[in-house]
């Protein structure tokens, strides 16, 4: 059984938000659970979620292990030893931000996972990718019989008028998911690489209420073990 709990930040959509929200919810975490070690492990060759963590972060809570399409046996062995080390250490939080396209590679490290964090905007371009994406872990999960991960959806980059997402709520009824409340598109939200400063740095605006909403909801239903508790009962 596993003890810590790891959350893949993923969509085969790019530029949804994913690197985004994995250092805001990172962040969010850390400073949440000071006796907690949550760690960032940064998986896509293009770095993002590294570039922005590192000057905020110890040497020992964040890695950064690019799995391309190629050569990636040496990057797959330390995140597949890291992730599993992670998992089983009590109360430990793992976030691992993810690459755009076809998994690859990448699936067995989102099958060790307790859940998949999947961004997208409200918009069909991104939507369709998605769900195709979720039935893609439902077809896995079933095939190997396991419960997990759990998929969360998380409305990104909505209208910070929209007050109902139940097209989402519909489109979401093809898979097994659950959607998390939203994240607006504000112009805060897109501080990257230098400007990033964490979450104290937008602290007072909506996004950061918004960031605190996310990760509460992540606390109440990932890891504290609700979810888990939920699907076994199901
Ligand atoms: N809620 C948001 N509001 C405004 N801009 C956002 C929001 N979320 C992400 N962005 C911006 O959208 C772009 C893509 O986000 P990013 O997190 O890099 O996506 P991904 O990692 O999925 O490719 C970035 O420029 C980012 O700053
Ligand atoms: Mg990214």
């Amino acid at each position: 059984m596993q003890s810590g709990k790891a959350i893949f930040v993923g969509n085969i959509k790019g530029g949804v938000g994913k690197s985004t929200l994995a250092v805001y919810l990172t962040d969010y975490l850390r400073e949440r659970y000071a006796t907690r070690s949550v760690m960032l492990l940064d998986t896509d060759p293009q770095g993002t979620a590294f570039e922005m963590m590192r000057p905020l972060s110890r040497a020992d809570d964040i890695r950064f292990l690019p799995i391309g399409d190629r050569y990636d046996g040496v990057s797959m062995t330390t995140l597949d030893g890291i992730l599993r080390r992670m998992l089983s250490q009590d109360e430990s939080v793992t976030i691992v931000d993810t690459g755009a396209g076809k998994l690859g590679n990448v699936w067995q490290m989102a099958m060790l996972c307790s859940t998949v964090l999947v961004p997208t905007s409200m918009s069909w371009t991104d939507l369709r990718p998605t769900i195709d994406f979720i039935k893609e872990l439902d077809d896995r999960k079933e095939d190997y019989g396991v419960l997990n991960p759990h998929v969360i959806v998380v409305p990104n980059r909505t209208s910070p008028s929209q007050k109902n997402f139940g097209q989402l709520a519909e489109a979401l009824e093809e898979v097994n998911a659950i959607m998390a409340p939203p994240i607006s598109d504000l112009s805060i939200a897109r501080s990257h690489g230098r400007d990033f400063h964490g979450f104290d740095a937008v602290s007072g605006t909506r996004f950061s209420d918004e960031i605190k909403r996310l990760g509460e909801f992540i606390i109440d239903y990932v890891i504290s073990g609700e979810l888990d508790r939920i699907y076994q009962r199901a």
